[in-house]
């Protein structure tokens, strides 16, 4: 029989990988509700137009990357979720939600796009984002950052991550813009990759974010955004960028971030590592003036970002997530038949025993460590005699000889303090 495998692309999450995913989505579930944002859950499809019209036709994202089928009930076309922005939106106007505007929210769950895979990229993907709807201020710019760098900082990321920043202006400005880089690109045209040749029709802007080396020879002498800036969106840049630095937090100017996604005008940002080879971004994202109005509801602004959940789990590889897990290890026959009592109420207790049913003292302690057990309680015949339990705490590797009716208090007390 061949060997049954997972979708490319896709993987089983379960035990320490699981745990950190679990964990980099609580982590800053709990930051972005200091930010005030509350959570939401949409589904994870949605009629194929909801992308279409949003993202934009030239993405990679829609030209290439959707999972789309058709119902059989009403033949509709629907996808799969590539991201969730749009799809926050969706629910945004579905739920009437511009009658308290701003809206605060977050969310976190996976997202499909038809990648090649490698490490850091999968095509069903794990993202956190958040979504501040309905503030045109450009310190709602600011505290978005604020949240992501935060979020980044309760991970243990500080330092290892560089926050890039850049404008793309309101319409105006793009539009100005769009005409310089066609007018520069086609008198280049026989140098462009056919993909290039393509966006100069479409979306002139997506050739700054070419990987083709041909297109990216050209990029030196091309127009830059900042000569084709007006005043209004060279002030709103400047006040993101100032208030970025009163917080203290590190970004750097790079006027070639475009970003994939053709929702975004003024501020687009992406939090890069050198850890992670290529996929080294790790949180993207910017505002979005227009697409609440490409949706066809009405103008209303918008500011957002999201995670790579999976991207963020791989930075935490040094860290041993423990679970609520307790061991219970008992060392010959005797303290066997004494250790099922003891699991059942130590259960209905509230803690979450795992307890093999055979195998020696090492084979059931490597095991506590398989199911990341933060404690283990190790009972043999001398503990028994005289009424103790060793107890482990898996993480420091301390032991304590804990008198048994005081281990349920001794257990609570350590979870309580953080030994865990
Ligand atoms: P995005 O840049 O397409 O933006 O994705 C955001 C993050 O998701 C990326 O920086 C990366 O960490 C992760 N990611 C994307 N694709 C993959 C993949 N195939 N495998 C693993 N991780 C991946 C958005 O999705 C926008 N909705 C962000 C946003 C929110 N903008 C405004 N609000």
């Amino acid at each position: 029989m061949t060997k049954l495998k997972p979708p490319r692309g896709t993987r089983d999450l379960f035990g320490v990988d699981l745990a950190r995913h679990r964990y980099v989505a609580s982590v800053a579930g709990e930051v972005a509700r200091t930010y005030g944002f509350a959570e939401i859950e949409t589904p994870v499809f949605e009629a194929a137009s909801v992308f279409d019209r949003s993202l934009g036709e030239t993405s990679d994202v829609v030209s290439k990357e959707m999972y789309g089928f058709k119902t059989r009930d009403d033949g509709e076309l629907y996808c799969l979720r590539p991201e969730n922005t749009a799809s926050v939106m969706r629910a945004f106007l579905s739920n009437g939600m511009q009658q308290s505007v701003p809206a605060r929210l977050y969310y976190s769950g996976p997202m499909f796009r038809h990648e090649r895979p490698q490490k850091g990229r999968y095509r069903q993907f794990y993202q956190f984002g958040v979504e501040l709807v309905g503030a045109a201020s450009p310190l709602a710019d600011v505290d978005v950052i604020a949240c992501g760098y935060d979020i980044l900082c309760r991970l243990g990321l500080e330092g290892r991550v560089m926050v890039k920043i850049n404008t793309l202006g309101d319409g105006i400005s793009r539009l100005a813009f769009r005409d310089a880089l066609v007018a520069y690109f086609s008198g280049h045209k026989d140098k462009l990759s056919e993909d290039s040749r393509a966006r100069l029709r479409k979306n002139p802007l997506r050739i700054l974010d070419s990987k083709d080396d041909g297109d990216r020879a050209l990029l030196p002498n091309a127009p830059t955004f900042d000569d084709h800036l007006n005043a209004d969106s060279q002030k709103f840049f400047k006040t993101v960028c100032e208030g970025l630095t009163r917080l203290g937090i590190p970004w750097q100017r790079d006027d070639m971030l475009v970003r994939g996604l053709d929702y975004y005008c003024h501020t687009a940002f992406e939090f890069v590592t050198t850890d992670l080879g290529a996929q080294g971004t790790v949180l993207g994202g910017g505002r979005y003036d227009g697409l609440i109005e490409l949706l066809g509801g009405p103008s209303i602004p918008g500011v957002g970002f999201a995670s790579g959940i999976d991207r963020l789990a791989l930075l935490l590889d040094h860290i041993q997530p423990r679970t609520d897990v307790v061991a219970l290890v008992p060392v010959g026959e005797a303290s066997e038949a004494f250790c099922q009592p003891l699991a059942h109420q130590l259960r209905r207790a509230g803690f979450s025993i795992d307890m093999a049913y055979d195998g020696n003292v090492g084979k059931r302690m490597k095991r506590a460590n398989r199911v990341g057990a933060w404690a283990s309680v190790v009972i043999g015949d001398d503990e028994l005699s005289a009424s103790q339990a060793t107890v482990r705490l898996m993480t420091t590797g301390d032991q304590h000889s804990v008198a048994m009716d005081q281990l349920e208090t001794f257990l609570r007390a350590s979870q309580e303090t953080g030994v865990q």
